[in-house]
């Protein structure tokens, strides 16, 4: 991670404070002093401020059951963010590791460890996603088979990856994603004639969501190991 990065992550600095202290010179990286605060240290760096070595605080995983008409933003807009239902300290140092959009409820994973949010977020981490879709239209019971070959989404050059589609009745579904494009499943069934009227994510990898709608909680050592392995 950036310098200006780790002094705050294992200091009480905000970011300009940990930035002037480096151009002050305060900061040594493995016995140098360093006036960058954009080089990339490692935790296994000995990194000095004030002579005081220096250790990161651990990285938080967190889940929420996102309610409908909130925001995967850090801050409110049109809705309130969803990190106004969150109480943990230094909230601008997390992210979210997928979003979904205002209208979408379901799991939400939050994060401050980019590499964790890359394996989950990237198509090449394969990660599955499912999603509870509810329909105005019923589906065509051999709809499964243009999932699975891909779909051709408006102002996309590729198909969208092979998705798995099970029919629950036949104007509610669950599809299963590997990636995800902006606004994905409902430009998926917009392509196929349909349209999403609720959407609801149940499931990131080995992780459901399992608290009520607005509660968050910290993931397990073996849910944060999961996307790991
Ligand atoms: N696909 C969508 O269209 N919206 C979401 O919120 C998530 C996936």
């Amino acid at each position: 991670m950036r310098l200006d990065r780790f002094v705050c992550k294992s200091t009480e600095l905000l970011q300009q404070q940990a930035i002037d202290c480096i151009h002050q010179g305060q900061v040594w990286v493995n016995g140098n002093v360093v006036v960058d605060e954009s080089i990339q240290v490692h935790e296994n760096n000995n990194i000095q401020l004030k002579g005081q070595t220096l250790v990161s605080r651990p990285f938080r995983y967190l889940l929420i059951n996102k309610p409908a008409n909130t925001l995967c933003s850090n801050v409110d807009g049109v809705y309130p963010s969803l990190f106004s239902l969150i109480d943990v300290e230094r909230p601008s140092e997390l992210h979210i590791a997928g979003r979904l959009d205002a209208d979408t409820t379901g799991l939400v994973l939050i994060t401050d460890d980019g590499r964790w949010t890359f394996a989950i977020t990237s198509p090449s981490g394969q990660c599955h996603k499912v999603y509870r879709v509810k329909l105005a239209k019923p589906i065509a019971a051999d709809a499964g088979e243009s999932f699975l070959q891909g779909i051709a989404l408006q102002g996309e050059q590729e198909l969208t990856l092979p998705a798995q589609l099970q029919i629950i009745t036949p104007q509610e579904v669950l599809l299963t994603l590997t990636e995800g494009k902006f606004h994905q499943v409902k430009r998926m069934f917009a392509a196929v004639g349909n349209k999403v009227v609720s959407l609801h994510r149940e499931s990131i990898g080995a992780v459901s969501v399992d608290v009520a709608e607005g509660e968050w909680r910290y993931l397990s050592v073996d849910e944060v190991q999961f996307f790991y392995t």
